[in-house]
């Protein structure tokens, strides 16, 4: 009788033993997954080459769909100081911007571009503004707007979306990339 009850005491203890047990496991556990995002975002810089999950960052495309017009005006607040926005508007420290959406790179007769500039080449796309108001002197190393760039995505958009609405005709938005788990219905 009585090792029969110590066999069930011992299973009963073992019993609580093991769940504290996992339970501190389990907390552990919890304050780990913390540091994910962390850890999802140097994968994503490593890239794998396959759409998934983790590359699912906003395209500029799907970004400039949803953009905010008004939210980019104030954004542009800042590049006021430099340039003017309005059709035939003057040169102050940098070139009108309007139309620049599709305009030629260093199109402003009268203005004095940098050589740098100057010999860019090009038109002004979509990706070029995307790439040129992350950091000017990234995509035109030696550039005389001194401007250290926008560095929020979101933001860029908003600001593009902005940038293309100075014009008579507003050129289409870039399409965006279909999904590829989209279907074709017809
Ligand atoms: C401190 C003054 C200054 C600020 C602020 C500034 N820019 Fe500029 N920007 C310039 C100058 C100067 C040039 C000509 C650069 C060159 O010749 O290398 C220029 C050139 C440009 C061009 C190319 C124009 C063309 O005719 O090819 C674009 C586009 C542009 N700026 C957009 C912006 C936007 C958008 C902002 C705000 C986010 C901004 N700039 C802020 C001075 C400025």
């Amino acid at each position: 009788m009585n090792k029969a009850f110590l066999a069930i005491l011992i299973a009963v203890l073992y019993f609580i033993l093991s769940g504290m047990f996992t339970d501190s496991v389990f907390e552990e556990q919890k304050i780990t997954s913390n540091s994910y995002p962390i850890e999802v975002a140097s994968a994503k810089a490593v890239g794998t080459g396959e759409k998934s999950v983790v590359s699912k960052a906003p395209s500029m495309a799907e970004l400039l769909q949803t953009a905010d017009l008004a939210a980019g005006k104030k954004a542009f607040k800042v590049c006021k100081t430099c340039h003017t926005t309005e059709k035939g508007g003057k040169t102050v420290t940098g070139p009108n911007l309007w139309n620049i959406l599709g305009r030629k790179k260093a199109a402003v007769a009268g203005f004095s571009y940098s050589s740098a500039m100057a010999e860019k080449g090009g038109n002004w796309a979509y990706d070029d503004l995307y790439q040129f108001l992350e950091k000017p002197k990234d995509f035109i190393k030696k550039t005389k707007m001194i401007f250290a760039g926008v560095k929020k995505k979101k933001k860029r958009a908003n600001l593009i979306a902005y940038l293309r609405s100075l014009s008579d005709s507003p050129a289409a938005l870039p399409a965006v990339e279909a999904a590829p788990e989209t279907e074709n219905k017809d």
